[in-house]
């Protein structure tokens, strides 16, 4: 591998700068990605392309300079081979015909499926991006965190409250438990394949933890993203739980490698509490992107020295918002470039 730094970074070995990658960085703010994504029929055609998957995979890598590709997917596609179909309808986002709401729903879906059937072509994906990348940077490999896909199949697209998937929690804790149990197993599978395929990295979006309380975090998540990490030990795995700051105690305790942290986390109490046993992966406000270049500079320099740790992964707290311009994307990239460790 020509540029390991992110292996480096998510192992505790030595490194001379930290690596930096940015989550949505495929799509989204670049127009070589909409031309792309112009050229076919919808999002969903997109993401069962395996070649044009590959060439989106890599135009961060060779426009951005980032340190690392990640397969261009969604973490929709799981739901989808479980058995719960969706179209992404445009300016919306996810929609999904049918949804889990009561124990008789879960006939529509199976948690008993040859994941390398249904999910081929990510793996081919995967397989081809590794290729193509020839060893140039690491690609990572991706799931939703079990609690996060489980929000999508009761809700059935974005929710501002997520009420229907609360609701179950309190009606039917036995349903919750039952569908998040099958989705880990379906994930956990989806995952090993990935790194049979030639992922070097796969990171867990849990986007959806913020609505949980802590307590229900140690119900309802916790036990399945435990199971998740016990079961990935060949490459490094990181969990991101956005806006889960009330369970970054409980998070710490996981056997992973790496924990991201959105802008909100605190740096300083989370290096307390993991030591030096883990990498910590963020956390700039993708909103500072909207600033002026000697902010974003400013900003960043001060998100580096507060990690006070090698133990870093640069990233942005959350993924990058679609509107951003991409010259100041590539300051906050150039920024962690020229940042010397000593
Ligand atoms: O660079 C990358 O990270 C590309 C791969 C990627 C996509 N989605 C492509 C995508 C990844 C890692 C995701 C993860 C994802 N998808 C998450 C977790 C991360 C997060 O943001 O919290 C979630 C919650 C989803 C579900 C999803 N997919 C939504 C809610 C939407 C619509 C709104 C949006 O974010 O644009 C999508 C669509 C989607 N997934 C797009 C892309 C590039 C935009 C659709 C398009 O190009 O038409």
């Amino acid at each position: 591998m020509k540029n390991d730094l992110l292996i480096r970074a998510a192992k505790g070995e030595s490194i001379d700068r930290y690596p930096v990658w940015i989550m949505r960085q495929a799509g989204r703010i670049l127009p070589e990605y909409r031309a792309v994504r112009s050229s076919v029929k919808d999002f969903k055609a997109l993401v069962k392309n395996p070649e044009l998957c590959c060439e989106v995979t890599l135009q961060p890598v060779d426009i951005l300079g980032v340190d690392a590709a990640i397969i261009f997917s969604d973490i929709l596609v799981v739901p989808e081979a479980m058995g719960l179909d969706y179209e992404m309808i445009e300016q919306k986002g996810p929609w999904f015909e049918k949804t889990i709401r009561t124990s008789d729903d879960l006939s529509l879906i199976s948690g008993n499926i040859d994941v390398s059937d249904r999910l081929s072509y990510v793996l081919e994906a995967i397989s081809l991006t590794k290729k193509t990348l020839d060893g140039r940077v690491p690609l990572i490999g991706f799931a939703g965190a079990p609690w996060t896909i489980f929000c999508y199949m009761v809700e059935g697209k974005g929710s501002k409250t997520f009420s229907e998937s609360r609701k179950i929690l309190y009606q039917n804790p036995i349903l919750a438990h039952n569908l998040l149990s099958q989705i880990t197993d379906v994930t956990i599978e989806y995952l090993k394949l990935q790194m049979k395929h030639g992922a070097d990295l796969v990171q867990v979006f849990d986007s959806w933890a913020g609505i949980l309380s802590r307590a229900q975090y140690q119900e309802f998540c916790l036990p399945y993203l435990t199971k998740i990490c016990n079961a990935i030990t060949e490459i490094p795995i990181t969990i991101f739980a956005k806006g889960a700051s009330a369970s970054l105690s409980d998070l710490a305790k996981l056997n992973c490698n790496i924990l991201g942290l959105d802008w909100n986390m605190d740096i300083n109490s989370t290096r307390e509490l993991v030591n030096e046993t883990k990498t910590l992966q963020g956390n700039l406000d993708p909103c500072v992107l909207y600033g002026t270049q000697q902010n974003i500079e400013l900003e960043t320099k001060k998100m580096l020295s507060s990690f006070k740790s090698k133990r870093h992964i640069v990233n942005l707290g959350h993924g990058i918002y679609p509107d951003t311009d991409f010259e100041k994307v590539k300051t906050f990239i150039n920024t962690v470039k020229n940042h010397e460790i000593n």
